[in-house]
C-alpha cells in the first residue's frame, strides 16, 4: 500500500475433588510437561466429546458429574464493575446456549451458580505447576474454568482472564445440545501471545461503527484482543481532527473510480457522487470504550509519510513543492505523494497525535511508514534545503525524521509507536516495535535488534486475498489463502526462537480495496480469523489441523446463529470442495486458467451502481484466460460475458509491462485462439456493442472458423484487443454453442 486488565476479590468454595480426578490430573499435568502422549480424557485435542473451544486452551479434563441447573442461574460478578457488560453479554449467550435462563446478581445474594474468582498472580501461576508457565505478560490473561455439580468458578488474576473464563464457558455450553447439562470439567488456559490481532482498512471502503462493535464481540468470542484501525491512506483520512478538520472533512470523500460514478451526478452539488464518511471522535469513543469492555485494545494507524495523498488533498501545503493535490484519488496502489519536511507540517502531524492520544489509551500508535517512494522528496529542491537545515544527507533518513520527531512527541505521553518493517530502515528507537509484512524476514530483523514485533506476513494473513474460488466468493486479491493456510502459519520460525521474548504475536490484516460491503468484510475475516485466533492464542504444540477442523466444524453453525457472516461449510473454506461438475459448453472466468498471475485480483465491476455487480477474475497487466481441452465436437459459435474496468491502479513501472493489444476495429474485440495465445483466431467478438453499457454484457455469437471443423478437442485463449489502457475487458463467462 494496535488490553487492558483491572483488581482482586475471592474464590467462594471449597472444591470436593473426586479422588480419580486428581490422579488423573497429577498425570495430565506431567504429561503435558513432558510432552509423553496423554490420556484421552486429558489431552485438549482429543478427549471424547470435547466442547469446540476457539482457540483450544492448553489443558481441558473432563470430570465426572455435571452441573444441572435448576431454574433461573445466578452470576456474581464480585464486584468487577468493569466486567458487567461483558458478564451481561455472556449471559445473554449463555441463557441462548443453555434454555435456562442466567442472570447476573448484582445483589451479591451470596447464592450465585458462576463465580468470578479473582487470585493472585501466585495463586495463578502455582495453577500451571507442570502445565507450563504463562510468559509473565500473559498471566492477567490466563484462566482456570471449572464445571462441577455445585456450579461454575472462573479463576483468574485479572479481568482479562475472567473474561476469557466466561467465553470458554459459553463456548463449552453451547457446544451441547439446548436443554442438557453443562458437562464437567476443568479448563486451565493462558495465551501463547499477548498480540492476538485483526487489522481493518477503514481508509479504502468504510465501515460503519456497528458493523466494528460487531466485529469486536466476534473477536472477543475468539480471544483475538488487538483490533489495529486503519484510518488513513492516499484513498482516504477517517478520522475526525478538530484541529484541523479538513483532513476528514474534504480527505474522507472521493469520487469512485470509473465511468459509472462518473455520470452519477449528485443534484446537490452537480458534481459526480462522492462516496466516504469520517468516524467523529464521538464515534472513536465509543469503540474504544466497547473494545476495553471485551478486553480489546484498539491501535489506531495513520500512515506517515507515504500514504498520504488524502491527506494532502486536504492541505495542499503538506505536500512537496508542485504536488499540490486537488482531489482525493480512487486509484488502488502506490501514490507517490508524501509529506513534506517544513515545520507546519510536523505541527500538524504532532497536533493529530496529540487528539489521537486523548482518544486512544493503548500503549501503541501506528504510524505505518510503508512503501514510501523517495522520488518527490528527491526531486525537490524545497526539501534538499530542509535536509541541509535539518543535518540530514540521505533520502532513508528523511523517513527517519518522521518516526524520530512523532515517537519523541509521543513519548511523554506514555506511548510507543510501531510501524510497517519498513521502518527498520530507519535508526529506529529501541521502544518502537514492527510489524513484519513482507513476509517474516522484518520481524526477524526486529528481534534481533531488540525490537518488539508482530508478525503479519503477506500473503499468509492477509485476509483481502480470496478464501476460495467458489462462483460465489466476494472480490479481492487473487491467490487464494485458505482457514488452512492461515492455520499452518508457524508465528516462530527457528530464526526467531532464539529471540521469543520481541515477539509480540499475530495479526491479521483485512485490506480493503475490493471489499465494497460490510458483509463481505465479514465474510473475509472469518473463518479465517477463528484459525488466527488459535495460532495466536494455543501453545504450538497442541496446534493440529484435524482437530482444529473438526471443532470448526461444529463452530461454523454457532457463528451463523450470532449473526456472524463467513465464508461457508467447513469444506468450502478449507479448500477441500470438491470440484463442482463443470458444464462441457461453459466455463466461468473463476474455472478459467489466467494466462499468467502477475497481479491477479478478483475485480468488481464499477456498475450498477445499484445492485449486484459482477467480478471478474482477471491479471490486470494481462487479460488473459485459458479453457484448457475445450470439447470441440459439433460447436459452431461461441458466446461470452464480459465487462469493461476502470484501469485504477498505481502500480508505478509495471504499468510498462501491461499488454495493450492493438484492437482492429475502434473499440476493440474478444478474441479466441486455438491451442495457444498465438495459435489461429477462431473466433472474434465485437465489442462495439457493449462500450456503452458500463455493467456487464453478453456478447452476441460468433461463429468459429473453419480450422476447428474436424477437431473434438483444443486449449482456447480468450483475450480482448483496446485501443487504449483504459477502460480494460475482463470475462465474466463464455460458452460454446453447437452448430445447427
Ligand atoms: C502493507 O501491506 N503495505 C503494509
Amino acid at each position: 500500500m494496535s488490553g487492558t486488565m483491572r483488581f482482586p476479590r475471592f474464590p467462594r468454595l471449597s472444591f470436593t475433588r473426586p479422588l480419580g480426578f486428581l490422579v488423573l490430573a497429577c498425570f495430565a499435568a506431567s504429561a503435558l510437561a513432558q510432552g509423553v502422549p496423554r490420556s484421552d480424557v486429558a489431552d485438549p485435542r482429543h478427549a471424547a466429546s470435547a466442547p469446540a473451544f476457539l482457540p483450544l486452551p492448553r489443558s481441558l479434563q473432563l470430570r465426572s458429574g455435571a452441573y444441572e441447573p435448576e431454574g433461573a442461574v445466578a452470576l456474581d460478578l464480585a464486584g468487577h464493575a468493569a466486567l458487567e457488560p461483558l458478564a451481561l453479554w455472556m449471559a445473554g449467550l449463555l441463557s441462548e446456549a443453555s434454555g435456562q435462563e442466567v442472570s447476573l446478581d448484582r445483589e451479591d445474594a451470596g447464592r450465585a451458580d458462576i463465580v468470578l474468582d479473582l487470585v493472585s498472580t501466585e495463586d495463578m501461576l502455582a495453577r500451571f505447576t507442570g502445565a507450563g508457565l504463562p510468559r509473565p505478560a500473559q498471566v492477567g490473561e490466563a484462566y482456570a474454568l471449572r464445571i462441577e455439580p455445585e456450579g461454575v468458578t472462573v479463576s483468574a488474576s485479572g479481568e482479562a482472564g475472567l473474561a476469557w473464563g466466561l467465553v470458554s464457558l459459553w463456548q463449552a455450553v453451547s457446544s451441547r445440545p439446548l436443554g442438557s447439562e453443562w458437562p464437567g470439567m476443568d479448563v486451565l488456559d493462558a495465551p501463547e501471545f499477548a498480540w492476538r490481532g485483526l487489522m481493518l482498512d477503514s481508509s479504502r471502503h468504510m465501515q460503519s461503527v456497528d458493523y466494528i462493535l460487531g466485529l469486536l464481540d466476534a473477536m472477543a468470542l475468539h480471544k483475538l484482543n488487538v483490533f489495529h484501525w486503519h484510518l488513513s491512506d492516499d484513498q482516504a483520512w477517517r478520522l475526525e481532527i478538530k484541529a484541523w478538520p479538513e483532513l476528514a472533512r474534504v480527505g474522507g470523500y472521493r469520487v469512485p473510480a470509473g465511468q459509472a460514478p462518473l455520470d452519477d451526478i449528485d443534484p446537490a452539488t452537480g458534481e459526480p457522487r462522492r462516496y466516504g464518511g469520517y468516524y467523529t471522535q464521538e464515534d472513536v469513543r465509543r469503540v474504544v470504550a466497547y473494545a476495553a469492555e471485551r478486553q480489546i485494545t484498539v491501535v489506531p494507524e495513520i500512515d506517515v509519510p507515504g500514504h498520504a495523498t488524502a491527506a494532502i488533498a486536504a492541505y495542499p501545503w503538506l505536500g512537496v513543492d508542485d504536488h499540490g493535490i486537488e482531489d482525493v484519488p480512487a486509484s488502488w496502489g502506490i501514490y507517490h505523494n508524501v509529506f513534506n519536511l517544513e515545520e507546519k507540517t510536523f505541527g500538524l502531524l504532532e497536533d493529530v497525535m496529540d487528539e489521537i492520544v486523548a482518544l486512544f489509551p493503548g500503549e501503541y500508535i501506528h504510524l505505518g511508514g510503508d512503501e514510501v517512494v523517495t522520488e518527490q522528496w528527491e526531486r525537490s529542491p524545497r526539501v534538499r534545503e530542509r535536509m541541509e537545515e535539518l543535518g540530514i544527507e540521505e533520502l532513508q533518513g528523511v523517513q527517519n525524521l518522521f518516526v524520530e520527531r512523532l515517537q519523541a512527541h509521543l513519548e511523554p505521553a506514555g506511548k510507543r509507536i510501531i510501524g510497517w518493517d519498513e521502518i527498520l530502515e530507519s535508526d529506529l528507537p529501541p521502544q518502537a516495535a514492527v510489524m513484519s509484512w513482507r513476509g517474516v524476514q522484518g520481524a526477524i530483523e526486529a528481534a534481533a535488534k531488540g525490537h518488539q514485533t508482530v508478525l503479519s506476513p503477506a500473503p499468509t494473513l492477509y485476509f483481502d486475498h480470496v478464501q476460495n474460488e467458489l462462483p460465489n466468493a466476494p472480490p479481492g486479491r487473487g491467490g487464494v489463502i485458505t482457514v488452512r493456510t492461515v492455520y499452518d502459519f508457524d508465528p516462530l520460525p527457528a530464526e526467531l526462537t532464539g529471540n521469543r521474548e520481541f515477539v509480540l504475536g499475530v495479526q491479521a490484516n483485512l485490506w480493503t480495496e475490493h471489499i465494497r460491503t460490510e458483509e463481505r468484510a465479514a465474510w473475509m475475516t472469518w473463518p479465517r480469523a477463528v484459525a488466527l485466533a488459535e495460532v495466536g492464542w494455543t501453545a504450538p504444540e497442541l496446534r493440529e489441523w484435524e482437530g482444529f477442523s473438526t471443532r470448526l466444524e461444529s463452530h461454523l453453525p454457532r457463528l451463523s446463529s450470532l449473526g456472524i457472516t463467513h465464508a461457508g461449510d467447513t469444506q468450502a473454506v478449507t479448500g477441500a470442495a470438491p470440484a463442482l461438475a463443470l458444464d462441457p459448453l461453459r466455463r466461468e472466468d473463476r474455472e478459467l486458467e489466467l494466462c499468467q498471475s502477475a497481479i491477479e485480483l478478483v475485480l468488481e465491476d464499477d456498475a450498477p451502481l445499484d445492485g449486484e455487480r459482477e467480478a471478474f477474475r482477471v491479471d490486470i497487466l494481462k487479460p488473459c484466460w485459458i479453457w484448457r481441452d475445450a470439447d470441440l465436437s459439433g460447436i459452431g459459435a461461441v458466446r461470452a460475458r464480459v465487462g469493461q474496468l476502470p484501469f485504477n491502479f498505481e502500480i508505478g513501472e509495471a504499468i510498462n509491462s501491461a499488454e495493450i493489444l492493438p484492437p482492429r476495429s475502434p473499440e476493440g474485440e474478444m478474441t479466441v485462439r486455438l491451442d495457444d495465445c498465438s495459435g489461429p483466431l477462431i473466433a472474434e467478438l465485437p465489442l462495439a456493442p457493449a462500450v456503452n453499457n458500463p455493467a456487464a454484457t453478453t456478447l452476441a455469437p460468433a461463429s468459429l472458423a473453419d480450422v476447428v471443423a474436424g477437431r473434438s478437442q483444443g486449449d482456447l485463449c480468450i483475450q480482448f484487443t483496446r485501443p487504449t489502457l483504459e477502460p480494460f475487458w475482463a470475462l465474466d463467462w463464455i460458452e460454446l454453442v453447437p452448430a445447427q
